[in-house]
């Protein structure tokens, strides 16, 4: 039985900072932040905006009635949870107005979580012919105004419908995988910003990579030739390059040429959007597809999330995938947006909502939204 993504959207924040505005009220060279680092734009959630409403967003456009009733799993991969006990997807059965004889819950492993996600889904529908998963990532990347992970944050949700005969990548059930519990990044219950230990978590990430690859080639016994593109976690977009180019004096050049080219199709969204965390390795698929991508061809996919968890699997794309990935509305959601000054960021990110908020339905840009705290519980509303 084929199985893999049949369906993938996305969504990110209607508002953004620009990363050369950033550098300059940083007093940083702005090639730092454009070159070094590989960003051009961040986005920016409003306050009423969360892991749950991004989720909503992502996974309702993406939806129809009959996917609906096939879903038998839900699960959302997330490190910004608004809530320490109940998922991120049991908000969302109302807001996607699912049946309820699906199993919902979320997962939580830095940016692996929806790779767990996805491989669980995978396992699911193997066992249940007929039936779907819905898989999202769904997250917000905070550091701080002025720390040097600052210019690393952003937030959005990716959605993926997986199911068999998949009509956009096939996943051909090849993985390695590996665990080490490694302090590279964290973020304490008390905090709403995580702390990194910044190069040494580089230096995690392309170990990572290098190892599971090794693994990868010797348990199928296949090169980099078998591949036409490898998608990476994209933290930002240079952290790819850095891994891609250890891998220069082992590959032909024309291969490494390849490669690096389309990793370069493969980052276009996340230089405009930032750090989605869990929801990284899918968006830059999703510019992938948007960009690039041709039938037939085989994809390495390199998860990796802090702590640290790191999976390379591959898959292939499927002719036709063209009629399901609509390439106008994907890039809309890049382009329609507008631009936030820093001043504003500054004041935007010091609001939190207490107990007691009811949020104003009509200063609401968004589909969906936290309308109100009462008790202690976040209650949600589409916006009509
Ligand atoms: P930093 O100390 O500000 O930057 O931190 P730097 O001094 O290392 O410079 C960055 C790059 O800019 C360097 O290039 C400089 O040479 C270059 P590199 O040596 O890396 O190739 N540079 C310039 N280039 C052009 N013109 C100039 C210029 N000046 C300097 N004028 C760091 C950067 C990424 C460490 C920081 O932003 C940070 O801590 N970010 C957060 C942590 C992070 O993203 N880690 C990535 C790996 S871990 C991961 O991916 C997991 C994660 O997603 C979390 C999860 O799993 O949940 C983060």
């Amino acid at each position: 039985m084929d199985i893999g993504i049949d369906k993938i959207g996305f969504y990110v924040p209607k508002d953004y900072i620009d990363i050369v505005e950033l550098a300059k009220a940083r007093d940083v060279d702005p090639d730092k932040f454009t070159i070094g680092i590989g960003q051009d734009k961040q986005a920016v959630p409003q306050p009423y905006q969360d892991a749950v409403t991004m989720a909503a967003s992502a996974a309702d456009s993406i939806l129809n009635s009959e996917d609906k009733q096939a879903i038998g799993l839900m699960i959302v991969g997330t490190e910004s949870s608004i809530d320490e006990s109940k998922s991120t997807a049991a908000f969302l059965m109302d807001l996607l107005d699912l049946p309820e004889d699906i199993r919902a819950y979320e997962i939580k492993q830095a940016c692996y979580g929806a790779t767990a996600g996805l491989q669980a889904a995978y396992d699911f529908v193997s066992l249940n012919p007929g039936k779907k998963a819905l898989v999202i990532a769904s997250d917000i990347a905070r550091y701080g105004i002025k720390t040097p992970g600052e210019v690393t944050q952003g937030a959005g949700s990716v959605a993926m419908l997986i199911g068999e005969d998949p009509r956009v990548v096939k996943l051909d059930h090849k993985s390695v995988y590996m665990t080490r519990n490694v302090g590279d990044f964290w973020r304490p219950t008390f905090s709403k910003v995580a702390f990194a230990r910044g190069k040494f978590s580089n230096q995690v990430y392309v170990d990572f990579f290098n190892t599971l690859w090794d693994k990868y080639q010797a348990k199928y016994d296949v090169t980099a030739d078998d591949f036409k593109t490898m998608l990476f976690h994209i933290p930002y977009t240079k952290m790819g390059t850095k891994a891609l180019r250890t891998l220069e004096d082992k590959l032909s050049p024309e291969k490494y040429a390849e490669l690096t080219a389309n990793y370069q199709e493969s980052i276009k969204f996340s230089r405009e959007v930032g750090n989605l965390y869990t929801g990284s390795l899918y968006l830059g698929l999703l510019s992938y597809l948007v960009n690039a991508a041709k039938a037939n061809e085989k994809l390495l996919f390199f998860s990796y999330g802090s702590g640290a968890v790191g999976e390379i699997f591959s898959g292939e794309i499927q002719p036709g995938f063209e009629k399901v990935i609509d390439k106008k509305a994907l890039q809309a959601v890049i382009d329609n947006r507008q631009k936030m000054s820093i001043s504003d960021y500054e004041k935007m990110y010091q609001i939190e909502y207490q107990d007691g908020t009811i949020v104003d339905p009509t200063a609401v840009d968004a589909e969906f939204y936290l309308s109100e705290i009462k008790e202690n519980e976040r209650l949600y509303k589409k916006n009509k």
